[in-house]
């Protein structure tokens, strides 16, 4: 498996050094800045972090040579060798519709950076859209992290007589619907949001025979108790894979706080680190809106450490971060985060 992730990461470079090439951003032989090369490709403002991520994922595998902050090709650029994507996401435990999904992608990319044509209404031609995160979160590394979530969200106490969980950005629904088969002999009250009605009115329709199951619109940027979820009421907040979405985290952080009772769990995963294959794919649905302020940092995800750190900015005591990094599964960079609230 962790071969196949090594190979579907070169593959992405492959074609980072294509766009980079075809377009004339970065031709051979020659020197430029980030800027530059953002300036030649014509990417928009507010995809100019994608590129900079990109060149830094080039040079972290020695395909380009740094100095001066400017950039240049070292040796024979990598190949992008997309007719391996179909054997490498079927190895990875991805469904078929994978490879199509990041190849259409691919063949958009210059356009998508200079914003001729934007991700999410191109992922929306390709189907269903709860279809299309669904397949996404389905690999062998994330199904693995929602096991381990749910596990942990199975021991989980109730501060009342019923267990009260909130979970952020449900999606697709892949960590609801493990964390629903390990809760199943327990009374529950189980409030599942997204910032998007097309998420809620899919899991509503998916779960709407399971006991205890509510379903709203929950942005995490904005006040909790305004959008209906009362301080200190939770037993439990889910996130899978969604904390990064948050403009300012310490905000966000501090309103599941406040909506977690004394000693209440906040179960999450993340990415700790760029994932180089999502870079050429899914990434650049993390860019600002068209016209809203430009990302802060280039950095998306944060390693285990500032983790701990933001937690414990805002009462919470991180318990346990999963695998460790010597474990086979970690190779992906997902982590799953265990922390409570503490006074
Ligand atoms: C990677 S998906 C989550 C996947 C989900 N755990 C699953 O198993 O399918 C991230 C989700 O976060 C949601 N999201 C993005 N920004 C958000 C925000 N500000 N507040 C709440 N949800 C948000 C997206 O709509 C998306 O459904």
């Amino acid at each position: 498996m962790n071969s196949a992730l090594n190979e579907l990461e070169h593959v992405s470079l492959g074609v980072m050094a294509q766009v980079l090439l075809h377009t004339q951003a970065l031709p051979l032989q020659v020197w430029r800045s980030a800027g530059q090369i953002n300036q030649a490709l014509g990417t928009a403002p507010r995809h100019a972090w994608i590129v900079r991520r990109w060149l830094a994922a080039l040079a972290r595998a020695s395909a380009l040579r740094e100095d001066a902050e400017r950039f240049a090709w070292q040796g024979a650029p990598p190949k992008a060798a997309v007719e391996k994507l179909p054997r490498l996401y079927a190895e990875l435990g991805f469904p078929a519709s994978m490879a199509p999904l990041h190849n259409h992608v691919i063949e958009c990319l210059p356009d998508l950076l200079r914003d001729q044509l934007a991700l999410a209404p191109l992922l929306l031609q390709s189907g269903d859209p709860v279809a299309v995160l669904g397949a996404y979160q389905h690999n062998h590394f994330t199904a693995a992290i929602n096991q381990a979530l749910a596990a942990r969200a199975s021991e989980v106490r109730a501060h009342r007589d019923v267990l009260r969980v909130l979970e952020l950005g449900g999606g697709g629904a892949c960590t609801t619907h493990t964390v629903l088969t390990t809760l199943q002999a327990r009374e529950k009250v189980y409030r599942f949001t997204d910032i998007s009605a097309l998420f809620t009115g899919a899991a509503q329709r998916q779960f709407r025979l399971e006991p205890g199951m509510h379903f709203g619109l929950l942005d995490l940027d904005q006040d909790f108790a305004e959008q209906g979820i009362e301080a200190r009421s939770q037993d439990l907040v889910i996130a899978g894979n969604v904390l990064h979405n948050a403009h300012d985290l310490p905000r966000s952080l501090g309103q599941i706080r406040a909506c977690l009772r004394e000693g209440g769990s906040l179960l999450f995963s993340e990415s700790i680190a760029d994932n180089p294959a999502m870079l050429t794919f899914m990434h650049l649905l993390l860019s600002p809106p068209a016209g809203a302020p430009l990302r802060e940092t280039d950095e998306a995800f944060i390693a285990p450490d500032a983790w701990r750190q933001a937690l414990q900015a805002q009462g919470f005591q991180l318990l346990e971060v999963w695998p460790a990094a010597t474990d086979p599964l970690a190779a992906a960079g997902q982590r799953l985060f265990h922390a409570v609230g503490v006074s």
